[in-house]
């Protein structure tokens, strides 16, 4: 296999609004960024992903477009971005930027002039349709984010006709049928490349592709969340035949043109789905994350579970396919929260992170997971910010839930949860800003904070760090093949990675229970241990005793 940057690559997902703010009106920018990049240094991170920085009225926080080729005044310029860059390449560090090519803002000059009229020469750039016999929707397809009367099509005056839009109506789906979209986009590419970032993570990169003639949906409706008549049926828009075509298209004009590597949002990929995407030889991107381990909805991930998924995965990487390793990102819940437990945060967010860092596939990390962030719990619905929050409240409204209810779902499933502020120190607003943040800061701002875990010989960030060198000196973890031990058990994950320099073992206590393990023989031998994440001193012995949460890499 062809050797490339990325393949020993230690990811960070950086979600600019919420990390640094340099001029105090409460949003994070760019030379918020550029004041950190020394710290994302230290962290051992040597490749940053920017969720979308562009121009955008920031209905979904920059997933809605309004210029692709400018930063959000918000953020700071053209020039401001560029400095990040050049500091970040001085550092070691590459940047990869985020594209969301299945929609735009509907505030984008494209739809602007494509709603104007039938003849428009950006009619096409969009999907309109006509309206139905009795004036309804062409389809009875809802849009994820339950918004407005949940239906995925929006009624245009002006031209009497509806428009789709899977996610927001202020975000109308491109048509990547039509081949002068496809040259705009294209260009668009080329020039960030120009520009100097190293690749792309790709929005939703599995729903371009629409289902022909728009047939209707015969889905049982979800009784929390579908609106009355709109189901949301994920089969219409995704994995839907002709989504290859479009992707070798986008890899012939742009990426196999230039140096530049590509992750997928791979929504609905299953490993019999992925290798078709991502296997080198298919020609259309080079890697992808699943939702199989970590999503909004999934609040354990078992032992049993990560077993079967790694294993899986580890398949789709023997057939020469790349895996990202994560379980938190700026649409999920805490992991530590979610996946750890908070009574054992310190112990458990190490736990977590020596899973992501020593599985098959190249760990993200994303902002504040390195300290061991958590949930937050907002008090009223006025405080949440995310679109997809306020929809599933308005639906649950409607759907005859309680108000204690929708704000429990709301604290638990809200992409706000890992949208508040960093918490950099116990100052006023964590350090964040010197203004009103845009978005409350976790009011545990004060016990947790990069400065306190620096200071503490338990740091979790420097756990993170050891967890990256790791990944430099030991090749095992980049290119190890995977085995599991004691697949029974219900709390310890027992794993090796080996190739033909070394065998490294993890063993893991994914629980809040001490527990005593008896090892095979066969994993007897030698025992150094390369990092764990308690002060207590634990040998590789036949039989062990874990504390809870305990994680230990030894090498044999
Ligand atoms: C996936 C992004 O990660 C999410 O934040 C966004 O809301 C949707 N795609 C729509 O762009
Ligand atoms: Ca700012």
């Amino acid at each position: 296999m062809e050797k490339k940057w990325w393949h020993e690559a230690v990811g960070y997902e950086i979600y600019c609004k919420s990390f640094c703010d340099s001029n105090g009106d409460g949003i994070g920018d760019l030379q918020g960024v550029k004041s950190k990049l020394g710290v994302l240094r230290d962290l051992g991170v040597n490749c940053i992903w920017f969720a979308p920085i562009y121009k955008s009225p920031q209905v979904d926080n920059g997933y809605d477009v309004s210029d692709y080729m400018e930063i959000d005044p918000a953020y700071g310029t053209l020039k401001d971005f560029k400095e990040v860059l050049d500091t970040a390449h001085s550092m070691g560090i590459r940047v990869i930027m985020d594209q969301v090519l299945n929609h735009s803002s509907d505030q984008h000059f494209w739809f602007r002039e494509s709603r104007k009229s039938k003849d428009n020469p950006y009619r096409n750039y969009y999907i309109w349709q006509p309206p139905r016999e009795d004036g309804s929707e062409p389809t009875n397809w809802g849009n994820y984010f339950h918004e407005g009367n949940g239906s995925a099509w929006t009624f245009d005056e002006t031209t009497g006709e509806y428009y789709f839009h899977q996610y927001s109506a202020k975000m109308p789906d491109l048509n990547w049928e039509y081949e002068p979209l496809r040259q705009e986009i294209y260009k668009m590419l080329h020039f960030w490349l120009d520009l100097g970032v190293d690749g792309f993570r790709l929005d939703v990169f599995t729903r371009f592709k629409k289902m022909p003639g728009f047939p209707m949906s015969t889905k049982t409706p979800d009784p929390k969340l579908d609106r009355k008549g709109y189901v949301v049926d994920y089969t219409m828009c995704t994995h839907v035949p002709g989504i290859h075509e479009i992707l070798k298209d986008i890899n012939k004009n742009v990426f196999s043109q230039r140096e530049c590597m590509t992750m997928g949002e791979g929504a609905g990929v299953t490993c019999e789905l992925a290798p078709d995407y991502i296997l080198p030889e298919r020609g259309e991107i080079d890697s992808l994350y699943h939702f199989e381990l970590s999503s909004r909805r999934r609040s354990e991930i078992t032992p049993e579970l990560f077993r079967t998924v790694q294993k899986k995965w580890a398949g789709v990487m023997e057939q020469g396919g790349w895996n990202i390793q994560y379980l938190s990102n700026h649409d999920s819940q805490r992991q530590v929260t979610c996946y750890g437990d908070e009574a054992y945060r310190v112990e458990s967010a190490k736990l977590l992170a020596t899973l992501t860092h020593t599985s098959p596939g190249i760990p993200f990390i994303y902002q504040g997971e390195e300290i061991g962030m958590v949930n937050v719990r907002f008090d009223s619905i006025e405080d949440y910010n995310c679109c997809y929050t306020l929809g599933a409240y308005q639906s649950m409204m409607e759907n005859g839930y309680t108000v204690e209810e929708a704000m429990d779902f709301c604290s638990t499933q809200s992409r706000d949860n890992a949208r508040t502020p960093y918490q950099w120190d116990d100052s006023e607003n964590a350090g964040f800003t010197t203004g009103k943040p845009w978005l409350k800061v976790n009011p545990r701002y004060t016990e947790i904070n990069l400065k306190k875990d620096l200071a503490s010989p338990d740091s979790i960030f420097r756990h993170y760090r050891a967890l990256a060198d790791l990944r430099k000196e030991h090749p095992a973890v980049i290119r190890g093949n995977l085995t599991f031990y004691l697949e029974d058990d219900e709390d310890v994950i027992v794993y090796t990675r080996a190739c033909k320099e070394e065998t490294l073992l993890i063993i893991a206590n994914k629980s809040s229970k001490q527990r005593a393990i008896s090892l095979p023989e066969s994993l007897l031998q030698g025992g150094e241990v390369l990092l764990s994440n308690l002060k207590k001193e634990n040998s590789l012995a036949k039989e062990m005793k874990l504390d809870p949460w305990e994680a230990i890499i030894f090498r044999l």
